[in-house]
């Protein structure tokens, strides 16, 4: 491998990264073991807003099962804003009791029983971003109130916070958790803001890096939300913070929703696994299309996601008319490679062992969606790819 790709993977443990949390635990301690791999799972807020209910809930926990989601890997189940009702006198939260009418701590019962994993979401203001009750004032009690719940992962969110320190917001949460007794994943969700990929390891176990991802190709909002091709391009250079036990998250997966085609989706889910980001997905699950269940239940792609080595994968190199070429390094010397057309017509992408730092000797390509070998190739893999979307292939290191 030549010296530059080498420097280019750097693994996050030699980076100076800062942190109130102590140098081990950020590596090797109980918070990173929580997250070895990126997280997978589902989470409500793509496909329902704040319209969640119990009912919704428990079928996509059932969902989860029978289609063969939990078995994939995707285990949290997790709710996001919408389901909190008050406080009661002592400052103890409870859920909308309209919404969730046997409460909290039966649905994760429900979801625990089903083998999943629960999730819940809150906000380090003063309200959620959907204007429910926030957190502020209540970190380490609303902690332990989901601690007693059974809660196994809680996201953070960010509205209401004017004047607040994220990493000295986020480390009360760690705190809070710690205090709890309970190991729960905390998923940090301040959108980049607070630059979280150089102090979240060993706080939380993954960091937003960006806006919403909003289920488009490339559209914007005033807010900072983008489609698929925004949010990956606001990932450059942070490659050398993730790794196992923390990571970029890139946004929840939009696979499925909104007006993505499903070459489109293939193309995000890719980037996302190449990305090593968190699979979370978001679509509704009871109207789901075979196509999009097979998007996301492609077990060799979530396989790239989910190498052990946890690698961040990058882009390689661009040509004219949106030719990329992204790839991942994979244990056993393998390389995960994403021929990319993010332009207006199909195109042929090449990408040379050179690009990998790999001799021109022959190695194997496998097709990750046709899902079979394609021969033995010298010197590089070329293939046509259609205008929005990925050829995505596995090369075969000498050691695999
Ligand atoms: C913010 C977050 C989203 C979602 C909503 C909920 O926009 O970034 O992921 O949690 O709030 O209101």
């Amino acid at each position: 491998m030549r010296f530059s790709k080498i420097l280019a993977f750097i693994p996050a443990l030699l980076l100076p990264l800062t942190g109130s949390v102590s140098g081990d635990d950020r590596f090797d301690g109980p918070t990173a073991r929580l997250a070895p791999t990126p997280p997978m799972g589902w989470n409500s807020w793509n496909a329902f807003g704040t319209t969640i209910n119990e009912k919704v809930i428990e079928e996509t926990a059932d969902l989860l099962v029978s289609s063969g989601f939990k078995d994939a890997g995707y285990l949290y189940l997790n709710l996001d804003d919408g389901w909190q009702g008050g406080r009661d006198a002592q400052g103890a939260i409870h859920a909308d009791p309209t919404q969730f009418p046997s409460g909290m701590e039966a649905l994760g019962d429900y979801i625990h029983s089903k083998g999943l994993k629960f999730g819940i979401y809150t906000c380090a203001g003063t309200k959620t971003c959907g204007g429910r009750q926030g957190s502020l004032g209540h970190e380490k009690q609303d902690m332990k109130t989901y601690a007693s719940w059974g809660v196994d992962y809680v996201k953070v969110d960010w509205c209401y916070t004017t004047g607040l320190d994220p990493q000295k917001t986020y480390a009360l949460y760690h705190d809070g958790i710690q205090e709890s007794g309970r190991p729960m994943v905390l998923s940090i969700c301040d959108w980049g803001v607070g630059k979280p990929w150089e102090w979240g390891r060993g706080i939380g176990q993954l960091w937003r890096t960006a806006g919403d991802l909003l289920p488009c190709w490339d559209c914007t909002t005033s807010w900072g939300g983008g489609g698929v091709i925004i949010d990956l391009y606001r990932q450059t250079g942070l490659e050398a913070y993730a790794g196992p036990g923390g990571w970029n998250d890139p946004d929840m997966l939009q696979v499925g929703n909104g007006r993505l085609t499903p070459r489109e989706c293939r193309a995000h889910f890719s980037l996302w696994c190449v990305l090593a980001a968190p699979l979370i997905a978001g679509n509704d699950l009871r109207k789901m299309t075979p196509e999009t269940k097979e998007i996301l239940l492609n077990p060799e792609a979530i396989a790239v996601d989910q190498d052990a080595l946890g690698r961040q994968g990058k882009r390689l190199k661009s040509a004219w008319e949106g030719r990329d070429v992204w790839a991942k390094p994979l244990s056993g010397g393998d390389w995960a490679v994403c021929l990319f057309n993010r332009g207006p017509k199909d195109a042929p992408i090449e990408v040379d062992w050179a690009d990998l730092g790999l001799e021109a000797g022959p190695r194997e390509v496998r097709d990750l969606w046709a899902r079979r070998d394609l021969g033995s190739f010298t010197g590089g893999y070329t293939a046509e790819v259609p205008s929005h979307g990925v050829v995505f292939v596995r090369i075969k290191g000498q050691n695999s």
